[in-house]
């Protein structure tokens, strides 16, 4: 191989940003697809698309007309539960869901059943398992991980790498159902310092070692083909550029002899690199880099300081190797394109009734019951009322990184062949004989013999479900009036909730007859009616087998302790206990979600809104409405919007205005910005301005974008890309008011919320 053959090797690219054409020539060594890509650049593309995407990439990598070698490349993607960004595969629970049913065997079987699922669509690398051992559950990747104990987690690796790869000793894997396992993140991704995403952790060598490092000598035992480095650092050094922990440990020591792959950027926060150059990952030990939009510059960079000498040829063929070790493994070499080789094409093995079959398993033996105060399971002879928003909504049952990055923009039509929580209830009880209702507010016409209301979490991924406390989100709360109002009548409630961690929720907990945690189920809904509704005799058909895979928290914050430890979990043979009340914490005094600057028509929490006209005197600080701003040129005023007064309503007779939120403390922003997040603005414009902007301020910078306002007289989500802030030279490292409005000329508007997000009804182009 030449130099710039065994460079493209040491890259990947991610399909939102690079060609077949472009493999050809510089001979990447891999592409990826994020969690908002597809091919030919949407996201939902239908199975038939990713297989003749694949084709055409290999076909691409192997053409020889250039006279290069023509090295097979080779397709990763996050199938991190099921082949999750096909529409029509089997979404599994994810892992928090698996930790609770203590059934490694069950692990491999969904390994399996995964492989056969990605290589129906021609892909060859899954970027799973997540071994990450989680140690704070305000981590917002919590779910990705089995259980907060190392045991546990050491004991599913091994049998997830098995059914994804098979048996260790096996080469030659496009052969049989197989595709390449990745145990990820590398090193304590689950042990940052409060549980920041992608933050640093500050623990001993000894913790890193025996509660992170626990899942990596199983994972290599059993011949993982890739390691994902972890965006996180250990005690001030990011993983990325850790030679110690990546060459010395993992490699030499753990006798690791797959290859290495870093995360998507995360080289670019390695002291001294940026996204576009940075050699230190490869020193460090980094064998592929993930260059998703940089694998240009990326590529560019190391070939040069490889013809530069500056980068030993060493170290480029030790990668160079471990990279085509792996191929080699796989068969890449010895099958033609991806269409041809064994069960690529059979869509009938997406979301096939076997694998169906397994995830219902899975998500019967996962169920955690908290509380039964003698009214489960539900005789199907009666009347059943399914109550909360989430009770009919596949998406949200599967939380992140399903179909969409956040699992976001998804409903239940992306769903085919799956069951909602709803649906399977409803069949369960008609099979008995009985009726089931669906009321998302829990209204009814005739009065029901039990009630379940589901309630719990919304999708997120990575650092979007990073919080603050250990508390559901206030605005998630609603179903506890629902539970209320229904036990107030007499009727037995069952809270069934959806979530990826275990959280403060005691009024629900206190208030409902029985309690039951479904974490993220996925698409099979009917496992949970399979365990809470009897058979015609009025006894179970299946008994409650999930345990808690981390301790239940007793108030919103770990240092109250625990109010069931690792392990809880009780069965319906368990002794029905008088139950006593939990305590209940004010939630308006706790600090909520750190994405969100302005909601319910007031600044969150350590933020307020100011109105100026851009010269630093001329601000005013809304605290109470009406109030006047700019000497009477503006007026803001109160307006309903979702809850009473949940808007402010900015009218500005004339000239310029800038309407800003600002933060005590200068906000970090710079993890979003890389990501593909957004400024979003639910705002409703009665009279445009003549034109306006929308920029962010910092103490070294100030930038801003031109943007259109159309007067809709009704409430529209706007996005702007951070990237864009960020081209247009703002500080995103650093920003005091993230978030400015700035208009000219009459205009009259009402602000609804300002947040971060990737949910934009409208997205703003950069101008
Ligand atoms: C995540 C990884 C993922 C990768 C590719 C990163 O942001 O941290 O877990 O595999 O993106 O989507
Ligand atoms: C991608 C994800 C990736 C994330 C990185 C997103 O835009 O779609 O796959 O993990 O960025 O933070």
């Amino acid at each position: 191989m030449t130099l710039p053959e065994k460079i493209g090797q040491l890259v990947q690219a991610d399909l939102c940003c690079v060609t077949p054409e472009d493999v050809k020539t510089y001979n990447l060594g891999s592409i990826l697809v994020g969690g908002n890509s597809g091919p030919d650049g949407d996201d939902l593309a239908p199975a038939p698309a990713w297989v003749a995407a694949a084709d055409a990439f290999y076909l691409a990598s192997v053409d020889t007309s250039d006279g290069g070698v023509g090295v097979p490349v080779v397709w990763g993607t996050d199938a991190v539960h099921g082949h999750s960004n096909i529409i029509g595969a089997t979404i599994f629970p994810h892992n928090i869901g698996l930790g609770a049913m203590r059934d490694p065997a069950l692990i491999e079987q969904i390994g399996a059943a995964t492989a056969k699922e990605i290589r129906v669509t021609g892909q060859e690398w899954t970027f799973a398992p997540t071994v990450a051992v989680p140690q704070d559950f305000r981590w917002g990747r919590a779910y990705e991980g089995y259980s907060s104990d190392p045991q546990l987690v050491a004991s599913y690796v091994g049998a997830m790498v098995r059914g994804l790869q098979g048996p260790p000793t096996g080469d030659d894997l496009l052969s049989g159902p197989y595709v390449i396992a990745s145990t990820k993140h590398f090193l304590a991704d689950g042990g940052t310092d409060n549980g920041v995403d992608q933050g640093d952790s500050s623990i001993s060598e000894e913790e890193l070692r025996d509660i992170h490092g626990a899942p990596y000598g199983p994972a290599i035992a059993e011949g993982v083909s890739t390691v994902m480095v972890s965006f996180s650092g250990w005690q001030g050094k990011k993983m990325t550029g850790n030679s110690s922990l990546i060459t010395g440990v993992l490699k030499d020591r753990m006798d690791f002899g797959g290859f290495v792959v870093s995360d998507w950027n995360a080289h670019g926060q390695i002291v001294g690199c940026t996204n576009e150059s940075c050699p230190q990952a490869l020193m460090a030990g980094v064998d592929m880099y993930m260059a998703p939009d940089t694998w240009r510059p990326i590529y560019g960079d190391l070939l040069t300081r490889a013809e530069a000498g500056t980068i030993p040829i060493e170290r480029i063929d030790e990668a160079v190797a471990r990279i085509l070790r792996v191929k080699l493994r796989l068969g890449l070499f010895d099958h033609g394109k991806p269409s041809t080789r064994p069960l690529a094409g059979e869509y009938d093995l997406l979301g096939a009734p076997e694998h169906r079959a397994i995830a219902r398993e899975a998500v019967r033996k996962s169920l955690v019951l908290l509380k039964d105060q003698g009214v489960l399971p539900i005789a199907p002879g009666g009347r059943l009322l399914v109550a909360g928003e989430g009770a009919d909504d596949i998406a949200r049952q599967s939380g992140g990184w399903t179909l969409s990055w956040q699992g976001t923009g998804v409903d239940n039509s992306h769903f085919p062949g799956a069951t909602s929580i709803w649906s399977g209830l409803k069949q369960a009880v008609e099979a008995g004989g009985g009726s089931a209702q669906l009321s998302p507010d829990g209204s009814f016409s005739q009065k029901p013999d039990a009630a379940i209301v589901v309630f719990g979490e919304k999708p997120y991924a990575e650092f979007q479900g990073d919080r603050a406390t250990l508390a559901l989100d206030t605005e998630l709360t609603g179903p506890y009036e629902t539970m209320r109002k229904l036990k107030a009548q007499g009727i037995p409630v069952i809270a069934l909730m959806i979530t990826g961690r275990p959280l403060y929720v005691n009024p629900a907990l206190n208030t409902a007859d029985a309690f039951v945690v479904a974490w993220l189920p996925g698409s099979e809904g009917g496992g949970i009616a399979d365990v809470l509704v009897g058979d015609a005799a009025g006894k179970a058909r299946f008994d409650f087998a999930g345990k808690l895979p981390a301790a239940w928290p007793r108030t919103p914050d770990m240092d109250n302790g625990a109010l069931h430890e690792f392990g809880y979990g009780l069965t319906y043979d368990s002794p029905v206990a008088g139950w006593s009340e939990l305590p209940e914490v004010d939630m308006t005094e706790v600090a909520g979600d750190s994405r969100l600057w302005f909601g319910s028509g007031k600044p969150a929490a350590r933020w307020s809104l100011l109105v100026g006209d851009g010269t630093s005197g001329g601000q005013t600080r809304i605290t109470t409405t009406p109030a006047e701003a700019l000497g009477g040129r503006a007026l803001v005023t109160a307006e309903n919007f979702l809850v009473q007064e949940g808007a402010q309503r900015v009218a500005v007779a004339s000239g310029e205005a800038q309407v800003s939120l600002r933060n005590f403390e200068p906000v970090d922003i710079d993890r979003e910005t890389n990501a593909d997040v957004l400024v979003l603005m639910t705002i409703k414009v009665r009279d445009a301005p003549d034109s306006a902007t929308l920029g962010a301020i910092g103490p070294a910078s100030n930038a801003a974008a031109v943007i259109d306002l159309p007067a809709t007289g009704e409430f529209v989500r706007y996005g702007l890309p951070l990237k864009c802030l960020r081209d247009k030279g703002a500080d995103v490292k650093s920003l005091t008011e993230p978030f400015v409005l700035t208009t000219r000329g009459k205009t009259d508007y009402a602000l609804g919320e300002v947040r971060l997000g990737t949910d934009a009804e409208v997205v703003l182009p950069c101008r």
